[in-house]
Protein backbone atom coordinates (compact mmCIF):
# COMPACT_ATOMS: atom_id res chain seq x y z
CA UNK A 1 0.00 0.00 0.00
CA UNK A 2 2.81 2.76 0.60
CA UNK A 3 6.17 2.87 -1.71
CA UNK A 4 8.12 4.01 1.68
CA UNK A 5 11.17 1.90 2.44
CA UNK A 6 10.00 0.57 5.82
CA UNK A 7 9.91 -3.39 5.99
CA UNK A 8 6.82 -4.02 7.95
CA UNK A 9 4.51 -0.86 6.64
CA UNK A 10 5.16 -2.24 2.68
CA UNK A 11 3.88 -5.32 4.11
CA UNK A 12 0.03 -3.22 5.15
CA UNK A 13 -2.68 -3.93 3.07
CA UNK A 14 -3.40 -5.42 -0.59
CA UNK A 15 -5.19 -8.06 1.15
CA UNK A 16 -7.07 -10.64 -1.11
CA UNK A 17 -10.67 -11.09 -2.18
CA UNK A 18 -11.86 -14.71 -1.40
CA UNK A 19 -15.90 -15.93 -2.90
CA UNK A 20 -17.44 -17.49 -0.30
CA UNK A 21 -18.73 -20.63 -2.40
CA UNK A 22 -19.52 -23.69 0.07
CA UNK A 23 -20.81 -21.02 2.51
CA UNK A 24 -23.13 -19.16 0.10
CA UNK A 25 -24.76 -22.44 -1.67
CA UNK A 26 -25.20 -23.80 1.64
CA UNK A 27 -27.86 -20.98 2.24
CA UNK A 28 -29.28 -21.20 -1.23
CA UNK A 29 -28.03 -17.32 -1.64
CA UNK A 30 -28.75 -15.16 -4.26
CA UNK A 31 -25.64 -13.18 -4.93
CA UNK A 32 -21.72 -13.23 -4.30
CA UNK A 33 -20.69 -12.44 -1.15
CA UNK A 34 -16.40 -11.88 -1.48
CA UNK A 35 -14.69 -10.93 1.96
CA UNK A 36 -11.20 -9.33 2.31
CA UNK A 37 -8.61 -11.10 4.63
CA UNK A 38 -7.80 -8.33 6.91
CA UNK A 39 -6.03 -10.81 8.74
CA UNK A 40 -3.45 -11.19 6.40
CA UNK A 41 -2.02 -7.41 7.27
CA UNK A 42 1.51 -8.28 8.84
CA UNK A 43 0.34 -7.71 12.67
CA UNK A 44 -3.07 -9.63 11.58
CA UNK A 45 -6.10 -7.38 11.40
CA UNK A 46 -7.35 -4.40 9.17
CA UNK A 47 -6.13 -2.01 12.01
CA UNK A 48 -2.34 -2.55 10.64
CA UNK A 49 -3.75 0.01 8.00
CA UNK A 50 -5.29 2.32 10.69
CA UNK A 51 -1.90 2.22 13.04
CA UNK A 52 0.12 2.96 9.37
CA UNK A 53 -2.14 5.72 8.06
CA UNK A 54 -1.83 7.49 11.59
CA UNK A 55 2.16 7.25 12.05
CA UNK A 56 2.36 7.87 8.28
CA UNK A 57 0.72 11.25 8.67
CA UNK A 58 2.26 12.11 12.69
CA UNK A 59 5.52 11.67 10.83
CA UNK A 60 5.11 13.52 7.72
CA UNK A 61 3.31 16.48 10.06
CA UNK A 62 6.65 16.25 11.95
CA UNK A 63 4.54 14.63 15.14
CA UNK A 64 6.41 12.63 16.19
CA UNK A 65 10.66 11.92 17.21
CA UNK A 66 12.81 9.14 18.19
CA UNK A 67 11.15 7.13 20.86
CA UNK A 68 8.17 9.04 21.50
CA UNK A 69 5.41 7.42 23.33
CA UNK A 70 1.99 6.89 21.83
CA UNK A 71 -1.00 6.22 23.62
CA UNK A 72 -4.80 5.34 22.90
CA UNK A 73 -7.69 3.80 23.69
CA UNK A 74 -8.27 0.08 22.44
CA UNK A 75 -10.16 -2.93 21.89
CA UNK A 76 -7.07 -4.50 21.23
CA UNK A 77 -6.29 -4.77 16.72
CA UNK A 78 -5.49 -0.48 17.13
CA UNK A 79 -3.13 -1.23 19.59
CA UNK A 80 -1.44 -4.40 18.24
CA UNK A 81 -1.36 -2.92 14.91
CA UNK A 82 0.30 0.23 16.42
CA UNK A 83 2.58 -1.79 18.79
CA UNK A 84 4.26 -3.88 15.63
CA UNK A 85 4.51 -0.23 13.80
CA UNK A 86 5.96 1.71 16.91
CA UNK A 87 8.22 -1.53 17.62
CA UNK A 88 9.66 -1.31 13.46
CA UNK A 89 9.74 2.71 13.77
CA UNK A 90 11.21 3.01 17.06
CA UNK A 91 8.61 4.56 19.30
CA UNK A 92 6.81 3.13 22.66
CA UNK A 93 3.40 2.28 22.88
CA UNK A 94 0.96 2.14 25.89
CA UNK A 95 -2.66 0.80 25.26
CA UNK A 96 -6.23 1.30 27.67
CA UNK A 97 -7.73 -1.84 27.37
CA UNK A 98 -11.23 -3.00 29.03
CA UNK A 99 -10.16 -5.69 31.52
CA UNK A 100 -12.53 -8.30 29.28
CA UNK A 101 -10.11 -7.76 25.88
CA UNK A 102 -9.70 -11.52 24.91
CA UNK A 103 -5.78 -12.96 26.50
CA UNK A 104 -4.59 -13.23 22.98
CA UNK A 105 -4.88 -9.54 22.10
CA UNK A 106 -3.27 -8.64 25.56
CA UNK A 107 -0.23 -10.98 25.06
CA UNK A 108 0.16 -9.98 21.30
CA UNK A 109 0.86 -6.08 22.38
CA UNK A 110 3.16 -7.64 25.07
CA UNK A 111 4.94 -9.28 22.42
CA UNK A 112 5.44 -6.46 20.48
CA UNK A 113 7.18 -4.72 23.94
CA UNK A 114 4.63 -2.24 24.44
CA UNK A 115 2.38 -1.84 27.89
CA UNK A 116 -1.10 -2.00 28.78
CA UNK A 117 -3.27 -1.05 31.56
CA UNK A 118 -6.66 -2.71 32.02
CA UNK A 119 -9.78 -1.06 32.54
CA UNK A 120 -12.75 -2.45 34.59
CA UNK A 121 -15.68 -2.81 31.55
CA UNK A 122 -18.06 -1.38 34.07
CA UNK A 123 -16.20 1.79 34.34
CA UNK A 124 -17.79 2.08 30.46
CA UNK A 125 -21.33 1.88 31.53
CA UNK A 126 -20.96 4.87 32.97
CA UNK A 127 -22.53 8.32 31.85
CA UNK A 128 -19.81 10.09 30.05
CA UNK A 129 -17.36 7.51 30.52
CA UNK A 130 -15.52 7.54 27.56
CA UNK A 131 -14.46 11.45 28.09
CA UNK A 132 -13.75 10.13 31.25
CA UNK A 133 -11.43 7.08 30.38
CA UNK A 134 -9.62 9.61 27.17
CA UNK A 135 -8.93 12.06 29.77
CA UNK A 136 -7.34 9.87 32.17
CA UNK A 137 -5.06 8.22 29.07
CA UNK A 138 -3.86 12.23 28.36
CA UNK A 139 -3.00 13.02 32.00
CA UNK A 140 -1.23 9.62 32.89
CA UNK A 141 1.21 10.05 29.77
CA UNK A 142 1.70 13.88 29.67
CA UNK A 143 4.25 14.14 26.29
CA UNK A 144 2.78 11.52 24.89
CA UNK A 145 1.27 11.34 21.04
CA UNK A 146 -2.27 10.52 21.68
CA UNK A 147 -3.28 8.57 18.08
CA UNK A 148 -6.61 9.08 19.07
CA UNK A 149 -8.40 6.81 16.26
CA UNK A 150 -11.73 7.54 17.30
CA UNK A 151 -11.63 10.90 15.88
CA UNK A 152 -8.03 11.08 14.24
CA UNK A 153 -8.59 11.73 10.37
CA UNK A 154 -5.83 9.41 9.57
CA UNK A 155 -8.05 6.58 10.17
CA UNK A 156 -10.94 7.06 7.91
CA UNK A 157 -8.40 8.74 4.99
CA UNK A 158 -6.13 5.40 5.13
CA UNK A 159 -9.62 3.45 4.14
CA UNK A 160 -10.39 5.92 1.52
CA UNK A 161 -6.04 5.65 -0.01
CA UNK A 162 -5.77 1.81 0.32
CA UNK A 163 -8.98 -0.41 1.49
CA UNK A 164 -11.66 1.39 -0.84
CA UNK A 165 -9.18 1.41 -3.81
CA UNK A 166 -8.13 -2.22 -3.60
CA UNK A 167 -11.79 -3.24 -3.25
CA UNK A 168 -12.40 -1.09 -6.61
CA UNK A 169 -9.32 -2.72 -8.55
CA UNK A 170 -10.11 -6.32 -7.33
CA UNK A 171 -13.69 -6.34 -8.69
CA UNK A 172 -13.19 -4.33 -11.52
CA UNK A 173 -15.48 -2.15 -10.35
CA UNK A 174 -18.38 -4.65 -9.43
CA UNK A 175 -18.89 -4.44 -5.99
CA UNK A 176 -22.90 -3.17 -4.86
CA UNK A 177 -22.85 -3.89 -1.48
CA UNK A 178 -20.00 -3.21 1.39
CA UNK A 179 -20.57 -4.77 5.04
CA UNK A 180 -18.36 -3.87 7.79
CA UNK A 181 -18.87 -3.48 11.34
CA UNK A 182 -17.84 -0.41 13.40
CA UNK A 183 -15.43 0.34 16.30
CA UNK A 184 -14.01 3.95 15.50
CA UNK A 185 -15.82 3.81 12.12
CA UNK A 186 -12.94 4.53 10.56
CA UNK A 187 -13.26 1.30 8.27
CA UNK A 188 -16.11 2.32 7.06
CA UNK A 189 -16.24 5.88 6.20
CA UNK A 190 -13.34 5.74 4.61
CA UNK A 191 -13.70 2.29 2.18
CA UNK A 192 -17.66 3.77 1.79
CA UNK A 193 -16.95 7.36 0.80
CA UNK A 194 -14.64 5.73 -1.97
CA UNK A 195 -16.68 3.53 -3.01
CA UNK A 196 -19.21 5.95 -3.19
CA UNK A 197 -17.32 8.38 -5.19
CA UNK A 198 -16.63 5.58 -7.78
CA UNK A 199 -20.12 4.35 -7.91
CA UNK A 200 -22.74 6.61 -5.86
CA UNK A 201 -25.69 3.55 -5.99
CA UNK A 202 -23.25 1.44 -3.90
CA UNK A 203 -25.15 0.44 -0.89
CA UNK A 204 -22.61 0.65 2.53
CA UNK A 205 -24.34 -1.14 5.39
CA UNK A 206 -23.17 -1.72 8.69
CA UNK A 207 -23.81 -4.67 11.15
CA UNK A 208 -24.27 -3.46 15.36
CA UNK A 209 -25.26 -5.45 18.26
CA UNK A 210 -28.97 -6.72 18.83
CA UNK A 211 -30.52 -5.78 22.22
CA UNK A 212 -29.62 -9.10 23.85
CA UNK A 213 -26.07 -8.35 23.11
CA UNK A 214 -25.32 -4.86 24.41
CA UNK A 215 -24.13 -4.55 28.15
CA UNK A 216 -26.46 -2.06 30.65
CA UNK A 217 -25.89 -1.59 33.91
CA UNK A 218 -28.42 -4.19 35.06
CA UNK A 219 -26.75 -6.75 32.50
CA UNK A 220 -23.13 -5.56 32.49
CA UNK A 221 -21.95 -9.44 31.38
CA UNK A 222 -23.91 -10.16 28.40
CA UNK A 223 -20.90 -11.98 25.43
CA UNK A 224 -20.63 -8.99 23.08
CA UNK A 225 -18.24 -8.98 19.89
CA UNK A 226 -15.07 -7.08 20.26
CA UNK A 227 -14.86 -4.42 17.80
CA UNK A 228 -18.90 -3.95 17.15
CA UNK A 229 -20.67 -1.31 18.73
CA UNK A 230 -24.21 0.05 18.73
CA UNK A 231 -24.83 2.93 16.17
CA UNK A 232 -28.31 3.15 16.36
CA UNK A 233 -30.10 4.78 19.30
CA UNK A 234 -26.65 6.09 20.45
CA UNK A 235 -26.54 9.99 21.21
CA UNK A 236 -24.92 11.13 18.28
CA UNK A 237 -22.34 12.72 20.58
CA UNK A 238 -21.18 9.90 22.28
CA UNK A 239 -20.39 7.91 18.57
CA UNK A 240 -16.98 8.11 17.57
CA UNK A 241 -15.93 11.54 15.52
CA UNK A 242 -14.73 9.14 12.92
CA UNK A 243 -18.11 7.25 11.87
CA UNK A 244 -19.93 8.90 9.45
CA UNK A 245 -23.47 8.57 9.48
CA UNK A 246 -24.05 9.81 6.09
CA UNK A 247 -22.19 7.37 4.37
CA UNK A 248 -24.29 4.16 5.88
CA UNK A 249 -27.48 3.10 3.88
CA UNK A 250 -28.81 0.15 6.11
CA UNK A 251 -28.10 -0.91 9.93
CA UNK A 252 -28.43 -4.77 10.46
CA UNK A 253 -28.43 -6.09 14.19
CA UNK A 254 -26.87 -9.39 15.11
CA UNK A 255 -26.55 -11.08 18.36
CA UNK A 256 -23.29 -11.89 19.66
CA UNK A 257 -24.73 -15.89 19.34
CA UNK A 258 -25.29 -15.58 15.59
CA UNK A 259 -22.19 -14.11 14.90
CA UNK A 260 -20.46 -16.98 16.86
CA UNK A 261 -22.29 -19.48 15.08
CA UNK A 262 -21.41 -17.94 11.45
CA UNK A 263 -17.56 -17.74 12.01
CA UNK A 264 -17.90 -21.06 12.98
CA UNK A 265 -19.92 -22.11 10.26
CA UNK A 266 -17.33 -20.54 7.98
CA UNK A 267 -14.33 -21.97 9.30
CA UNK A 268 -16.00 -25.37 8.36
CA UNK A 269 -17.28 -24.70 5.01
CA UNK A 270 -14.82 -22.70 3.45
CA UNK A 271 -11.93 -23.06 5.62
CA UNK A 272 -11.41 -19.71 6.45
CA UNK A 273 -10.92 -18.37 10.32
CA UNK A 274 -12.02 -15.52 10.31
CA UNK A 275 -12.96 -13.11 14.22
CA UNK A 276 -16.57 -13.01 16.01
CA UNK A 277 -16.72 -9.18 14.06
CA UNK A 278 -16.04 -10.94 11.05
CA UNK A 279 -18.97 -13.40 12.27
CA UNK A 280 -21.14 -10.72 12.40
CA UNK A 281 -20.57 -8.80 9.43
CA UNK A 282 -21.21 -12.28 7.57
CA UNK A 283 -24.45 -13.13 9.20
CA UNK A 284 -25.67 -9.78 7.60
CA UNK A 285 -23.77 -10.46 4.89
CA UNK A 286 -25.35 -13.74 4.14
CA UNK A 287 -29.54 -11.43 5.02
CA UNK A 288 -28.24 -9.45 2.57
CA UNK A 289 -27.50 -12.08 -0.05
CA UNK A 290 -31.29 -13.80 0.58
CA UNK A 291 -33.06 -11.01 -0.32
CA UNK A 292 -34.72 -10.97 -4.08
CA UNK A 293 -33.75 -7.24 -4.88
CA UNK A 294 -29.82 -8.07 -4.47
CA UNK A 295 -29.93 -10.68 -7.17
CA UNK A 296 -26.64 -11.37 -8.87
CA UNK A 297 -25.00 -8.80 -6.58
CA UNK A 298 -21.30 -8.66 -5.63
CA UNK A 299 -20.97 -8.21 -1.97
CA UNK A 300 -17.60 -7.27 -0.29
CA UNK A 301 -17.11 -7.87 3.42
CA UNK A 302 -14.63 -7.30 5.53
CA UNK A 303 -13.06 -9.97 7.60
CA UNK A 304 -10.84 -7.61 10.16
CA UNK A 305 -9.58 -10.41 11.73
CA UNK A 306 -8.84 -13.88 12.64
CA UNK A 307 -10.46 -16.01 15.01
CA UNK A 308 -7.29 -17.42 16.58
CA UNK A 309 -7.14 -14.04 18.69
CA UNK A 310 -10.41 -15.22 20.36
CA UNK A 311 -10.30 -18.73 21.03
CA UNK A 312 -9.87 -18.84 24.60
CA UNK A 313 -13.39 -17.31 24.28
CA UNK A 314 -14.72 -19.66 22.09
CA UNK A 315 -13.95 -22.39 24.89
CA UNK A 316 -14.41 -20.32 28.10
CA UNK A 317 -13.59 -23.79 30.61
CA UNK A 318 -9.98 -23.20 28.11
CA UNK A 319 -10.26 -26.62 26.77
CA UNK A 320 -12.49 -27.59 23.52
CA UNK A 321 -15.37 -29.97 23.68
CA UNK A 322 -13.83 -33.08 22.13
CA UNK A 323 -16.76 -32.76 19.26
CA UNK A 324 -19.09 -29.56 18.57
C1 LIG B 1 -12.31 -7.02 15.41
C2 LIG B 1 -12.71 -5.69 14.87
N1 LIG B 1 -13.59 -5.63 13.87
C3 LIG B 1 -13.98 -4.45 13.36
C4 LIG B 1 -13.55 -3.24 13.87
C5 LIG B 1 -14.06 -1.97 13.28
O1 LIG B 1 -13.11 -1.10 12.79
P1 LIG B 1 -13.22 0.48 12.76
O2 LIG B 1 -12.58 1.02 14.01
O3 LIG B 1 -12.47 0.88 11.54
O4 LIG B 1 -14.66 0.90 12.70
C6 LIG B 1 -12.66 -3.28 14.92
C7 LIG B 1 -12.21 -2.04 15.54
O5 LIG B 1 -12.08 -1.86 16.71
C8 LIG B 1 -12.22 -4.52 15.45
O6 LIG B 1 -11.32 -4.60 16.47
Amino acid sequence: MDDSHDHLAALVGNTPLLELKRFGSRQDLLCRILTKIEYLNPAGSIKDRTAWGIIRDAEAEGQLAPGQLLVDLTSGNTGIGLAALAAARGYRAKFYLRASTSPEKVTLIHHYGAQTVLIDDAEFLEPGALDTIIGRVQRENPGAFYTNQRANPANPRVHSRTTGPEIWRDTAGGVDILVAAVGTGGTISGTGRYLKSRKPGLQVVVVEPAPGSVPTPEHPHVDTVEGVHKVTEVDPRHLPENYDASVVDEVIACETRDARTTARAVARDEGLMVGPSSGAVLYAASLLAGRRENRGKTIVAIVADSGERYLSQAHPAGRPAASA
